[in-house]
C-alpha cells in the first residue's frame, strides 16, 4: 500500500486527482495539505475539503498552508481556466466538509504525518510548491521519511502560464528551485508535455458521468474546465495533469521516466519559472553549467495513453483497476 499525502490547490483536475486517491482501496491516503494556486487559499482549501466529502473520507485530515509565494509577489491566478471558485463555477454543488479543517497549518501536519510514519511516504504536490520548500526548510531531518516527491509541473517544450513556464512552477519559481535542486528527496517530475498528451475527451467524461454519483458529481465540475480547453486548444476535452501525477504516486512506473537534471529559472524576467531539463548525455556534461553534479529529477516522458486512461476511470468509477 502507497502511504500518500496531497499538496494541492483545487482547481479541477486537482479535484479529479484527490478522488483518483480517496477512491482507491490500495492507498493509504494519510492527508492533504493546501496550497494557493488557481485561486486563493480559502478556496482551495474548502474545495480540498468538500472532495473528500464526496469521496466519503472524512478519515483525512485537511490542513491549510501558504496562501502566497516564498519571495515574490502576489501570484496570478487560474480563475479563466477554472472557473470562479475553482471548480467551474460548481463547488457549492458538492457536499460540505465533513470533518473540521486542522487547527494547525500544512507544513506542521506534514511534519507530524511524516514522524508517525513507519515506512516511507509519497509526497504528490500539484499545486505551487511553497508549501514543500517551506516543509524542507523547517524539518530537514524528515526529508528521509519522504520516499519521493511526484510532482506536476514543468513544461520542456514551453509553458501554458507564460511563454516558458509552466503554471505550478511559475507561482512560486524559488520553492519550486528549493526543492528540485536541494536534493534532499527523490523527485519525479509530470510536465505539460506529457499531461497534455495524457488528455481526456467527451465520451471518457461521459463515461465517468454514468458510471456513479461520484463520477457524475466529478463531470459536472469541468464545464468552465472544457470551455477552456475548447478556447486554448480546439479540443473536447480536458488536460487532467493533476491526475495523471498522482496516478504515477499510486501506481509507481504506471509512466515512463528518464533521469536529468531540473533547474528553475527564477529571474525577473520572461523566462522565470521555466524548467530547464539537461537532456544532453551524462557523459558530454560541464561541470561548470551549473546543473551537473546532480541532483537528478525523473522526469515522466511517457506512457500507455489509453492504459493510464482506463485506469483513471476505473479508480474514479470506484472500480480496483
Ligand atoms: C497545473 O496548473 C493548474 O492550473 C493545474 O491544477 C495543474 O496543477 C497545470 O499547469
Ligand atoms: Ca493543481
Amino acid at each position: 500500500r502507497t502511504k500518500l499525502i496531497i499538496d494541492t490547490d483545487p482547481g479541477v483536475d486537482d479535484a479529479f486527482a484527490i478522488a483518483l486517491a480517496a477512491l482507491s482501496d490500495d492507498v493509504d491516503l494519510l492527508g492533504v495539505t493546501t496550497v494557493f494556486g488557481n485561486v486563493p487559499l480559502t478556496a482551495t482549501t474548502r474545495n480540498a475539503q468538500r472532495v473528500l466529502a464526496l469521496c466519503k473520507r472524512d478519515d483525512v485530515p485537511v490542513a491549510a498552508g501558504a496562501e502566497r509565494p516564498l519571495v515574490h509577489r502576489q501570484p496570478r491566478e487560474a480563475r479563466p481556466v477554472h472557473g470562479s471558485d475553482g471548480l467551474s463555477g460548481r463547488s457549492a454543488a458538492l457536499p460540505e466538509p465533513s470533518r473540521e479543517l486542522e487547527s494547525t497549518d500544512a507544513v506542521t501536519l506534514l511534519a507530524s504525518l511524516l514522524e508517525a510514519a513507519d515506512e516511507p511516504v509519497t509526497i504528490a504536490p500539484i499545486g505551487p510548491l511553497t508549501n514543500i520548500a517551506a516543509l524542507l526548510a523547517a524539518h530537514p531531518g524528515l526529508a528521509s521519511r519522504i520516499g519521493r516527491l511526484v510532482i506536476m509541473g514543468g513544461g520542456l517544450a514551453g509553458g501554458n502560464t507564460t511563454a516558458a513556464a509552466e503554471f505550478n512552477i511559475w507561482s512560486d519559481p524559488e520553492a519550486a528551485h528549493r526543492v528540485l535542486a536541494g536534493g534532499e528527496v527523490p523527485c519525479t517530475l509530470v510536465p505539460l508535455d506529457l499531461t497534455h498528451r495524457c488528455a481526456v475527451d467527451a465520451a471518457w467524461l461521459g463515461r465517468l458521468a454514468a458510471s456513479g454519483p461520484i463520477g457524475a458529481a466529478l463531470d459536472a465540475l469541468t464545464p468552465d474546465y472544457l470551455a477552456h480547453y475548447r478556447k486554448a486548444l480546439g479540443f473536447e476535452g480536458i488536460v487532467v495533469h493533476d491526475a495523471v501525477a498522482v496516478a504515477e504516486a499510486i501506481r509507481p512506473g504506471i509512466l515512463r521516466t528518464a533521469p536529468a537534471p531540473v533547474r528553475v529559472e527564477c529571474s525577473v524576467g520572461p523566462a522565470r519559472g521555466a524548467t530547464i531539463v539537461d537532456r544532453r548525455p551524462q557523459g558530454q556534461k560541464a561541470d561548470t553549467d551549473g546543473l551537473t553534479g546532480g541532483p537528478f529529477t525523473e522526469v515522466a516522458v511517457d506512457t500507455d495513453l489509453e492504459g493510464l486512461r482506463e485506469f483513471l476511470l476505473d479508480r474514479l468509477a470506484g472500480r480496483r483497476a
